[in-house]
């Protein structure tokens, strides 16, 4: 067990070393003095359309990011403080940060990502710099003090998300470095694994239980705009360290430590789990409103185990689970199961969700999937069977009462 244990722990240490050399430094100064630094490792998964079909990419921040000194700022002249990153052929992240004098804040991200860009996006039917903008970053700490989150943080973008961790950054710098004082994100305080040398996976348990029912919230503009109660089994196959022989494992998100994200939009919903550093999960649903029905049509996951010799990723984007009209709930108590790809599927139980046109914070009435309408079939099936039985029965002892009755009153 202790070999084990200090072979987890040199793993541990060498992944937030290689954490380390892969995260970029960057910051922004004006006449000399540093008014932004940032620390960070990021991640990014986007879709795009393909002449087909839809594909999915994971980009991180290269080590040869450079902050775009021309569209960064320290606000001097008016303006609101930037930090611009760009990294290869016209991708760029931007940071703009707003003050209210005692708590600093991103008041919004722009991702920039260059279509033409053929090694990132092979085969993409559009072309040139796509921009989005997301202005819930909830990136805020206190002024003259460094916000730390190594804990994956996940923003959810039009077709795309950015994803956090090992981050240190600060804005309105009283100095030319970082505040030793932080302002630490509550997902590193609510997490015990979340700790500067502890970025990586323990090793997840294999429950065959069925996972606990999680209970999921968006909110836009202060109002619910998305529910979800539900239990999730995560079904992955891959290729662990140890062997070179795929294996399969069976992983429930637990819901003490499952954090929700994500974004309503008028026809787009985006829900993203994120459980302690290693499960990124994300769903995407899609409102027709000509039709007035909605449906999961995405799903992507990105697990990093500790037994993994990458971190896992699989995404699908033309899915269609999960069929319900607006203005109600899709419910389904039954297990289902959500393929993914060929590697990932996910086993749903005792679930209830509603993407859309969700009023006062409350679930409307529910459209039911097929097999729990089955199963309550069986119990009226069942009933139904006995009711007939017993009336059989009735009527066979009418008649036979009445025969013999007959036969008594001939003799
Ligand atoms: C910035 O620092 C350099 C070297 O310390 C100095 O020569 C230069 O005058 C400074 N510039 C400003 C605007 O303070
Ligand atoms: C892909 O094309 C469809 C239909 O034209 C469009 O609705 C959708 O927004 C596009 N997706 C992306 C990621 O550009
Ligand atoms: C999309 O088109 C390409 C080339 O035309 C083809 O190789 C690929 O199999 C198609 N994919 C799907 C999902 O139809
Ligand atoms: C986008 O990528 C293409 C191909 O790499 C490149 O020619 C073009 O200059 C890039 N656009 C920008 C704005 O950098
Ligand atoms: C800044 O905003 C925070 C949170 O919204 C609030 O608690 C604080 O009082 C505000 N400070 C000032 C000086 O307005
Ligand atoms: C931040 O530090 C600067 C310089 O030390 C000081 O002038 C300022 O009052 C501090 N601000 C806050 C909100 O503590
Ligand atoms: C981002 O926020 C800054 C500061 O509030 C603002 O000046 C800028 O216009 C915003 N940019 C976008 C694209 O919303
Ligand atoms: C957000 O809420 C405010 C106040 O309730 C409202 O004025 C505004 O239009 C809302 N914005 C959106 C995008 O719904
Ligand atoms: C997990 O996925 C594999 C491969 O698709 C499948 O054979 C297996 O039955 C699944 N297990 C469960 C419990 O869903
Ligand atoms: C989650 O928390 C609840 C209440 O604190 C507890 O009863 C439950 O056992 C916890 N679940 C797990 C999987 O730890
Ligand atoms: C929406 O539904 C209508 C009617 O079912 C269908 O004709 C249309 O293609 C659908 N739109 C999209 C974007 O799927
Ligand atoms: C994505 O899901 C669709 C519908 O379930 C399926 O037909 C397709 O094969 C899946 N794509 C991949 C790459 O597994």
């Amino acid at each position: 067990m202790s070999v084990s244990r200090s072979l987890a722990g040199i793993i541990t240490a060498w992944l937030a070393v290689v954490g380390c050399i892969h995260g970029v430094i960057l910051e922004v100064k004006e006449a000399n003095s540093t008014c932004i630094k940032a620390n960070l490792s990021a991640l990014f998964s986007i879709s795009y359309n393909t002449t087909n079909s839809t594909n999915t990419v994971q980009v991180s921040l290269p080590n040869s990011t450079t902050v775009d000194e021309r569209r960064s700022s320290c606000g001097d002249n008016g303006g609101s403080p930037s930090l611009v990153m760009v990294f290869g052929p016209g991708h760029a992240l931007g940071l703009s940060f707003s003050t209210n004098g005692s708590l600093y804040s991103v008041a919004n991200l722009t991702l920039q990502y260059n279509l033409s860009d053929t090694s990132v996006f092979p085969n993409a039917s559009g072309s040139g710099v796509v921009t989005v903008v997301s202005d819930s970053v909830g990136i805020q700490a206190a002024m003259n003090s460094t916000y730390r989150c190594m804990s994956h943080t996940t923003i959810a973008l039009d077709n795309a998300t950015a994803t956090f961790y090992n981050m240190r950054l600060e804005a309105y710098m009283p100095g030319n470095d970082l505040s030793p004082k932080e302002s630490v994100c509550t997902a590193d305080s609510t997490s015990p694994t979340a700790s500067p040398t502890t970025t990586t996976a323990a090793p997840a348990p294999t429950p065959p239980r069925q996972p606990e029912q999680g209970n999921y919230s968006l909110t836009n503009n202060g109002s619910v705009c998305l529910l979800a109660l539900m239990g999730l089994q995560l079904n992955i196959t891959y290729l662990p360290q140890s062997q070179d022989k795929a294996v399969q494992e069976l992983l429930n998100l637990d819901p003490n430590v499952t954090h929700s994200s994500g974004s309503c939009g008028a026809n787009r919903t985006t829900l993203v789990l994120t459980q302690e550093s290693t499960i990124m999960l994300s769903f995407y649903f899609t409102l027709n409103s000509t039709a007035k029905m909605y449906h999961l049509s995405g799903i992507t996951l990105q697990a990093n185990l500790i037994n993994m010799t990458a971190p896992f990723f699989a995404s699908n984007m033309s899915l269609g689970y999960l069929r319900s009209t607006l203005g109600h709930s899709y419910m389904c108590k039954a297990e289902q199961t959500l393929a993914v790809d060929p590697t990932f599927s996910i086993n749903t139980f005792d679930l209830k969700v509603q993407p859309f046109g969700v009023t006062e914070g409350q679930f409307a009435a529910a459209e039911e999937c097929l097999m729990d309408q089955d199963q309550m079939l069986i119990p009226i099936i069942v009933g139904a069977i006995l009711a007939g039985l017993v009336l059989i029965t009735l009527i066979a002892y009418l008649i036979g009462k009445k025969r013999s009755h007959a036969g008594y009153q001939s003799i």
